[in-house]
């Protein structure tokens, strides 16, 4: 089905992950503890009761790690930094044996030719800033930035990009909304005053990127998906609007047009944030590209119990809708929306029940998810919508938050016994189609 997809020879073919889900070593070299190290310490919070301790123990195998991304044949690497691996306790003194280790994975990255596309904010705050307030107080916003001119000043000229945030919906919502995630608040008030410290976090980085390395490509990664009404009526049709106001235009509104939207304000009513005067002057920064993480759409119904999307095309493990033309509609409706700088699908991938049978992982469904949405994708980019480039989610199967390791979205499969890696049929295939857009250049 994409034999027939070309996309432009110079189109940006990688992989991600992100610090917390695979590298491990979680005290080692005198890194601090982040919230997820925390967060985990507590069972009951993870499905597996597992950690972050050892998840692909990437922090000693990452040349293994980017030697497969090599054989893959991949342009780019998409991947975070742990926070804590460079500043502890997220304020004062650096740790250089924490840089040390982004700059031995720099080396092998150049080495192999492969680009890098750095993350500053991957969820794992420094649990000294928690202690603090964390994301609830002002204050870290201020932390983040002094936190990104220094990752700016050291590897800037090193990376091909480096996003402030990735998903701050999830930090807002599920960290203080509903506690699936760290620190495990539910608070719908706190929720909304964090998503506005996150922004604000957002455009103090960008300025003080910028001031330090005028040269970098700068953005952020937002996690958006359409919002279906299930059925015609008033209700639905208002709910899904009411969605997309809350969650999309929620993050990219302040970035884009320097306000909040007034639907979704006036639904939060008495939770709508604290906001001081100049607040969207810093929050609207230029962006050199927006970060695009899609997964399924959102199915809006006011019923009870709610009606569920009918999943024409199945659910993925996480029993998420598999639903390839959202991709088509988010990106069309973005660009109706929005001006917008150049965009990447920093994130797109599913969740399958991949085992090993005689030394091999056949996840055809996965090559058919990954196909549907490519071909979804190159649809957006025929009406118009500007993307440079497109991160499988994830290189390997690894710690899939409060899912623990039971959920696997590697096109690589991890043996969690022995850290073997073993590439999925997944793997071979995106092998195979990277090899053949790049006979075009
Ligand atoms: C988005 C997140 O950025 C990533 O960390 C997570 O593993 C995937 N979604 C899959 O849930």
């Amino acid at each position: 089905m994409t034999d027939s997809i070309q996309f432009s020879p110079d189109f940006t073919w990688g992989v991600a992950t992100s610090a917390f889900q695979i590298e491990g070593a979680s005290t080692a070299d005198g890194k601090g503890p982040s919230i997820w190290d925390t967060f985990c310490r507590n069972p009951a919070n993870i499905k597996d009761a597992s950690n972050g301790d050892v998840a692909c123990d990437h922090y000693h195998r990452y040349r293994e790690d980017v030697g497969i991304m090599a054989g893959l044949g991949v342009d780019a690497y998409r991947f975070s930094m742990a926070w804590a691996r460079v500043q502890p306790t997220g304020k004062g003194a650096w740790n250089e044996k924490g840089f040390d280790f982004y700059s031995r994975l720099l080396d092998a990255l150049e080495e192999k030719g492969i680009a890098a596309h750095l993350t500053l904010y991957h969820w794992d705050l420094p649990q000294g800033l928690q202690d603090e307030g964390g994301w609830l107080s002002r204050d870290t916003a201020y932390r983040f930035a002094d936190y990104a001119r220094e990752v700016a000043r050291r590897f800037g000229n090193r990376l091909a990009s480096i996003a402030t945030h990735n998903e701050p919906w999830c930090t807002a919502n599920l960290g203080y909304g509903n506690a699936q995630f760290a620190p495990g608040v539910t608070d719908a008030k706190q929720a909304v005053q964090v998503s506005h410290h996150l922004l604000l976090s957002h455009g103090l980085a960008m300025q003080a990127m910028r001031a330090e390395n005028p040269k970098a490509a700068l953005g952020i990664v937002l996690n958006q998906w359409t919002s279906d009404p299930a059925t015609d009526s008033a209700a639905d049709r208002a709910l899904a609007e009411l969605e997309w106001a809350r969650s999309v235009q929620w993050f990219m509104d302040p970035i884009f047009k320097g306000r909040y939207p007034e639907l979704a304000l006036r639904a939060h009513g008495a939770n709508a944030p604290t906001v001081f005067d100049g607040d969207f002057d810093i929050i609207r920064q230029p962006l050199d590209f927006l970060g695009v993480n899609y997964y399924f759409r959102h199915y809006a119904s006011a019923e009870t119990p709610p009606r569920t999307a009918p999943a024409a095309l199945g659910v993925t493990d996480m029993g998420w809708e598999i639903y390839p033309q959202g991709l088509t509609e988010l990106l069309v409706k973005l660009n109706g929306e929005y001006t917008l700088p150049p965009i990447y699908i920093t994130e797109n991938g599913m969740a399958a029940p991949d085992s090993v049978e005689q030394g091999q992982v056949t996840d055809t469904i996965r090559i058919r998810y990954v196909q549907q949405h490519l071909a979804a994708l190159q649809a957006a980019i025929n009406q118009g919508v500007d993307v440079r480039g497109y991160f499988l989610w994830s290189l390997m199967d690894n710690f899939e938050w409060n899912s623990g390791y039971a959920k696997r979205f590697g096109i690589v499969y991890v043996d969690y016994a022995t850290q073997q890696r073993i590439p999925k049929a997944s793997a071979l295939w995106y092998r195979d189609f990277v090899a053949a857009q790049h006979l075009q250049r």
